[in-house]
């Protein structure tokens, strides 16, 4: 009995555990490697039509912390531990064209596991609707099992792309109208956790056809500037601009969107990320809703495994299996979503005394 089987928006997942979109799987190569590792499935490195040029400079930096000096550098001193990822990296610089045989000979390759191609193109033209129909087609004929649209890249200068465009619901149904009318494999979207209106941009995804939401992207943020060498940690030529804070230090707050997403859709699937780095993470992504679990920084950490989380992948599932079995629990749905009662608005707390009132309509 295999207990971490997962069946997730139709797909068939030999485990919930998924390399997300990101340098982990950018290449044939990586994804090759990562599926002969034992992950359940990839979200490929986003693909698009518009030719990428990166900074002329690091792209991702790995930032510690530590116990005897407890500030967040991205600095190599004694005994630190992981505190985030930053990244300013664009989406894939390989064109379509070079994907689409990779595509074709990794799903070949690894038929039982769940290849996702991650999309994106611009909005508000029909030219880009199309763009985004042409993609989509395109990697869905090469094997692709689903799609997940980028609605969130943090780094786009473009305001029709990434993160600039989850506010816009218009723009969320005309996407997902152009693509659904092109292909009909599962479609993800990745929204973006930086917007107050994000349980409506889900509740506009889901009613437009798609079939999960992933979350989240990296949250946007900037690197610190050391107040010595008065340099970013990360700059070209002095400058620098908003890009993608991932790994622990997201954990809390991505846990948060989706369960606000999925208390407020419950009977609807949800692709968490953010943070996950071991066991402890993952069941809570599962616990407020969770019932596909995405991974980035974690695995680019592991370095011997050239970034793909070898090690990673055998303690994930090795760690979920022990659980399951320890508890008598057949798979994840078993314990998806057991949290989602719990989180309730704060004057539904229980108080020292009854003098509370505050703000709490009902009793005041
Ligand atoms: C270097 C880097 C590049 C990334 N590129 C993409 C991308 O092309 N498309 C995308 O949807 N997300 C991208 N992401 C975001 C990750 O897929 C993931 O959502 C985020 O890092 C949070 O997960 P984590 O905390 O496990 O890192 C990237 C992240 C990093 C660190």
């Amino acid at each position: 009995m295999n207990r971490l089987a997962t069946r997730f928006t139709g797909l068939d997942f030999v485990n919930p555990f998924v390399l997300a979109s990101a340098p982990p799987t950018e290449s044939k190569r990586k994804i090759l490697r990562a599926f002969e590792a034992g992950w359940g499935g990839v979200v490929t490195k986003t693909i698009g039509l518009h030719p990428v040029e990166n900074v002329a400079g690091p792209k991702t930096i790995y930032q510690r912390t530590s116990e005897t000096k407890p500030y967040v550098s991205r600095m190599k001193r004694p005994d630190t531990v992981s505190h985030s990822s930053w990244n300013w990296e664009l989406i894939s610089d390989q064109p379509l064209e070079q994907w689409l045989p990779d595509l074709e000979e990794i799903k070949t390759t690894y038929p039982d596991r769940m290849l996702i191609a991650s999309i994106m193109a611009g909005a508000g033209s029909e030219e880009e609707m199309n763009n985004w129909a042409k993609l989509a087609k395109a990697c869905v004929n090469a094997g692709c099992d689903a799609l997940e649209l980028n609605m969130s890249c943090p780094h786009m200068d473009r305001k029709d792309m990434g993160a600039n465009i989850a506010n816009d619901e218009e723009i969320i149904r005309s996407i997902l109208k152009a693509v659904t009318a092109a292909v009909s494999v599962p479609i993800w979207v990745k929204l973006t956790p930086s917007t107050s209106s994000l349980v409506e941009a889900a509740g506009v995804a889901y009613a437009a056809g798609a079939s999960s939401i992933s979350l989240c992207n990296t949250f946007p943020s900037l690197p610190l500037l050391d107040p010595e060498t008065l340099k970013f940690e990360v700059e070209v030529d002095g400058l620098v601009t908003s890009g993608g804070l991932g790994g622990l230090a997201i954990l809390h707050q991505a846990l948060q969107r989706v369960s606000d997403v999925s208390r407020a859709y419950p009977d609807k699937s949800i692709s968490g990320i953010g943070g996950i780095r071991g066991f402890r993470e993952a069941f809570n992504f599962i616990a407020h809703g969770a019932g596909n679990l995405q991974v980035c920084t974690a695995a680019m950490e592991e370095k011997g495994s050239g970034g793909i989380g070898v090690n990673l992948i055998q303690e994930l599932t090795g760690d979920l299996n022990d659980y399951l079995e320890r508890k008598g629990l057949s798979s994840i749905e078993e314990i998806r979503g057991i949290a989602r009662d719990r989180i309730v608005e704060h004057a539904q707390v229980r108080r020292k005394s009854e003098a509370y009132n505050g703000g709490y309509a009902q009793s005041a």
